[in-house]
């Protein structure tokens, strides 16, 4: 610390008032969120947040509103700020190229956390947490196969994509399909995005219905927020969800469990938004010098409404 800094550090102390953040000695975090479009990524904000503060971490947290360009702004202006780390959650895989070159030209670590980018470059970034999405797809490709096993004749899926262009909205069709692929009876006979929200699941879903009425079986949502709007939508054209269309969808939010109990949902499959404690540790790790795994997998199951209300009271999120 020069002799100018100490003599400000000095007077202040003096004054009795709060000691600035450099003088704390305090790490400082930017990271840039998605926005608030389920019930995952509250969950998300949260664990992050809380995390951050157990940890005595500066956090600078900005919301994207699902837009990519207010994430690049954000980044940009963690980086004019010279924070010790970044970590943002990608709303879509491409287009980062440029702003993490001048992060990484700033010398100011990038983690990446939830979602990956489509970037050759792997230098840009010095470690990506999160789920395995295509393997979240392939669980719940494999559970539809084995739920689908003694019986005859097609069964005919609609598929209720993410934000197009983001990485679980990728992976998980990717995964999905790669399973269902082996037996042609599986059909998905509509796919389109819900944005991985409530309100737009039920809208896409009300046009699969008036588009395909009863031939429809099987939904699969890319997340458990779009498959709560569908079942509204199921239920208002007259149709019981999870008897007459058997529904399939990701995350093992709360509101899913919520529905599994009513009834009203077959199948969540599991992905952890609590990334916070992990993040916290992996940016002190980084201001310690230590090196990072490249990928750090978080560990997930699969629910089954048949044993929802038992998991119900220790779920997290
Ligand atoms: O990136 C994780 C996904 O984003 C969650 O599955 C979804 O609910 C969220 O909005």
């Amino acid at each position: 610390m020069t002799i100018q800094r100490r003599t400000v550090i000095a007077a202040i102390a003096a004054a009795g008032l709060p000691l600035p953040l450099f003088a704390q000695g305090k790490l400082v975090l930017g990271f840039s969120q998605v926005g608030a479009e389920s019930e995952w990524r509250t969950a998300n904000t949260e664990s992050i947040k809380a995390s951050a503060k157990d940890a005595g971490i500066e956090l600078k947290f900005s919301d994207a509103q699902q837009k990519q360009e207010n994430q690049i702004k954000a980044i940009r202006s963690f980086i004019a700020q010279k924070v010790d780390v970044i970590a943002f959650s990608p709303v879509v895989e491409s287009g980062w190229g440029t702003v993490l070159r001048e992060a990484k030209a700033a010398n100011i670590p990038v983690i990446l956390s939830d979602r990956a980018v489509n970037e050759k470059d792997d230098s840009l970034w010095v470690s990506f947490m999160g789920s395995d999405f295509v393997e979240e797809g392939r669980k719940a490709g494999r559970w539809l196969v084995e739920k689908s096993k003694g019986t005859t004749g097609d069964v005919n899926i609609v598929e209720l994509q993410g934000t197009v262009g983001s990485a679980p909205a990728i992976d998980r069709k990717k995964g999905f399909e790669e399973i269902i692929k082996a037996d042609p009876r599986f059909k998905i006979i509509r796919s389109q995005t819900g944005d991985f929200t409530r309100a737009k699941g039920k809208e896409v879903m009300e046009a699969f219905l008036k588009a395909e009425g009863k031939k429809i079986n099987v939904l699969y949502a890319h997340n458990d927020d779009m498959a709560i709007g569908a079942i509204q939508a199921i239920e208002e054209a007259g149709m019981k969800p999870a008897k007459d269309i058997t529904i399939i969808s990701i995350d093992g939010v709360k509101g899913a469990f919520e529905a599994m109990i009513a009834g009203k949902l077959n199948v969540s499959v599991e992905c952890s938004p609590l990334l916070g404690p992990q993040l916290m540790q992996a940016a002190k790790d980084l201001k310690a010098g230590k090196a990072l795994p490249k990928r750090i997998v978080t560990q997930e199951g699969i629910f089954p409404m048949e044993v929802a209300a038992k998991e119900f009271p220790s779920r997290k999120y």
